[in-house]
């Protein structure tokens, strides 16, 4: 596990650019944390980063957004952007194509996967982000499952050091 704190939303959505550059295809990124903790924001500099040119917002009311990018191998892929807020039962879940869209070879970026721990793949990253003491900080903890996560945390902490 490790912790990063960005002390303004450039640098939230900079960090996103960043954790990009390693994403590889079939990833998983779980992103909790309260409303306006800043996952969307995180979310569109991770899109950034995979070269989205369409714009990125909020997957609330639609549940999920998908976008078409370049991971840093130069790959083309999708990106699948959750938003679990809204959702009530599992059975939903199976409605919007969840595991099939998590299984589908592109990146999976997943706000409010709290709402269903059960029903998320076990091996993911996971980052919960909190504001901090000024109400421009956010705290973002960043814990791996599984060995993929694991090197990509490992990673992302030499990124870190680099950039803060
Ligand atoms: N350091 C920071 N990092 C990220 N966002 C910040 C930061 N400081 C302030 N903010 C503000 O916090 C808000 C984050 O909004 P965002 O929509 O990304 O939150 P969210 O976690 O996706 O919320 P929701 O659960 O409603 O989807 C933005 O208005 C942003 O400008
Ligand atoms: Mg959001």
């Amino acid at each position: 596990m490790f912790v990063i704190k960005t002390n303004s939303p450039d640098e939230t959505y900079t960090f996103g650019e960043n954790v990009a550059k390693l994403l590889k295809s079939g990833d998983i990124l779980c992103l909790a944390g309260d409303l306006g903790a800043g996952k969307t924001l995180l979310s569109q500099g991770i899109a950034a980063g995979l070269k989205v040119t369409e714009g990125v917002s909020s997957p609330t009311f639609t549940v999920l957004n998908v976008y078409e990018g370049v991971a840093g191998s130069g790959q083309e892929l999708s990106i699948y952007h959750f938003d679990l807020y809204r959702l009530e039962h599992p059975a939903e879940l199976a409605d919007i194509g969840f595991d099939h869209y998590l299984g589908a070879g592109g990146i999976a970026i997943i706000e409010w996967p709290d709402k269903f721990p059960e029903f998320l793949p076990t091996e993911r990253l996971w980052l919960t982000m909190k504001t901090g003491e000024c109400p421009s900080e956010r705290i973002l903890c960043l814990t791996a499952e599984g060995t993929r996560y694991v090197e990509l945390c490992e990673e992302l902490k030499q990124v870190a050091d680099s950039c803060y």
